[in-house]
């Protein structure tokens, strides 16, 4: 069903209830694939959906024209999330004008015989008068593909944002305003982190540089559409302060604790670290991997200034889960965060040692040396677990205190 952002202008999008696997990040309350339409003089469709959503789109712009009148169609993004149902919608509009940066139409060209259609370049700064309405398209390269880019409609004071301030959050709620009524701000923070953590972490430099060239064009921005989750239209201003924080390094005066564990030496180590860390008045999470979607513990550990790693040792290396997040938060590229490890062994151990040189190819700031104990902490042990948490907690307000 269209749904009405402004007059003439309209999410024309599809809600993804049920996926769980978004190549390889787990997205437990599913997504939606926004797009919108602009019908005006010349009708204009920004983005496209995943191809399985096509039919959707489709009928959601019968209820509003015919396809045929679409005259231009701006591809902010061509990850396939947004781009692969492309084919079938200029299968009903083949005249219409295909508006994408030079990284974009290279990407497109891999996906599609784009010999057939009109494909204009865009850069920063060029604009699309459509009628009453005129786009002004922003390059946004590498936020979060080379090839992205954002488009503002001037006259509404919109900014149409790809992936950029969105989240993977499935909803009756289209508007910001009505998914705080249906649920709660916190609700809707926590998926603005959760996306930012799992896709932007590595960009933080690069948002920071965008959002104040935006700011510099004096782009007044009262509404963001961005093509997964729900439309900004009362607080665009609360989500851009939430990215330059988190771009800035903000993180809570707390510690994620993320293990794993294969007969509970490791596990039974985490209620003493925790009860340390807790006496030095810092908050304490403890996430269990196996438990617990990697996508969610990504977000754990980026909401904390600390995170303390927990493994056993399994052939005298990290178990699987905990090497499987640990390779993922590499690829992320975290800054701005302390770190340490412990776990149990039963051999000549192993896994905290590699949980350390895990560490240092992030560059992160590391509380040395962790904490083993042989197969099942005893009670001299559990001493050494609770005195640990309470240094390690120490270390994080240290730490934590360079950022204010
Ligand atoms: Fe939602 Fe980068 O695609």
């Amino acid at each position: 069903m269209a749904i009405a952002i402004r007059p003439d202008i309209y999410w024309i999008g599809a809600i993804d209830w049920g996926i769980r696997d978004f190549h390889g990040y787990e997205i437990p309350r599913g997504t939606t694939y926004n797009n919108y339409l602009i019908v005006d003089h010349e009708v204009t469709l920004l983005d496209t959906v995943k191809y399985d959503f096509a039919e959707t789109t489709i009928r959601n712009i019968k209820s509003l024209v015919e396809p045929s009148a679409i005259r231009h169609v701006v591809i902010n993004h061509i990850e396939n999330d947004h781009a692969t149902s492309l084919d079938r919608i200029m299968g009903l509009t083949p005249t219409a004008t295909i508006h994408i940066t030079e990284r974009g139409k290279k990407g497109l060209e891999r996906f599609f015989d784009i010999s057939q259609w009109d494909v204009k370049v865009v850069k920063t700064g060029d604009t699309l008068t459509i009628g009453k309405h005129t786009l002004l398209f922003i390059e946004t390269p590498m936020l979060h593909w080379p090839d992205s880019m954002m488009t503002y409609i001037k006259e509404e004071k919109i900014l149409v944002s790809q992936d950029g301030f969105g989240q993977h959050m499935a909803s009756a709620a289209r508007f910001d305003d009505e998914f705080i009524h249906g649920e709660s701000v916190s609700a809707l923070e926590d998926a603005v982190v959760d996306y930012y953590a799992n896709i932007l972490m590595p960009f933080g430099q690069i948002i920071k540089t965008k959002i104040a060239e935006i700011q510099k064009l004096g782009l007044d921005i009262e509404l963001i559409a961005p093509d997964h989750g729900i439309v900004w239209r009362q607080y665009p201003q609360k989500v851009i302060k939430m990215y330059l924080d988190m771009a800035g390094g903000k993180a809570d005066l707390s510690v994620s604790i993320i293990y794993d564990t294969m007969w509970q030496g490791t596990e039974i180590m985490t209620v003493p670290l925790a009860e340390g860390i807790k006496d030095e008045g810092v908050e304490c999470k403890v996430i269990k991997l196996r438990a617990t979607p990697i996508s969610t513990a990504v977000k754990e550990f980026w909401n904390s200034r600390g995170c303390l790693i927990g493994t056993s040792t399994l052939n005298n290396l990290m178990l699987p889960s905990v090497a499987h997040f640990l390779y993922q938060l590499r690829g992320l590229r975290p800054k701005n965060r302390i770190v340490g490890a412990f776990g149990a062994y039963g051999w000549g151990g192993g896994g905290v040692k590699e949980a350390y040189e895990e560490f240092k190819k992030m560059g992160l700031e590391i509380v040395e040396p962790g904490l083993q104990v042989l197969y099942r902490p005893s009670p001299e042990d559990e001493t050494k677990c609770y005195e640990f948490g309470k240094l390690f907690a120490k270390k994080v307000k240290e730490y934590h205190s360079i950022f204010h």
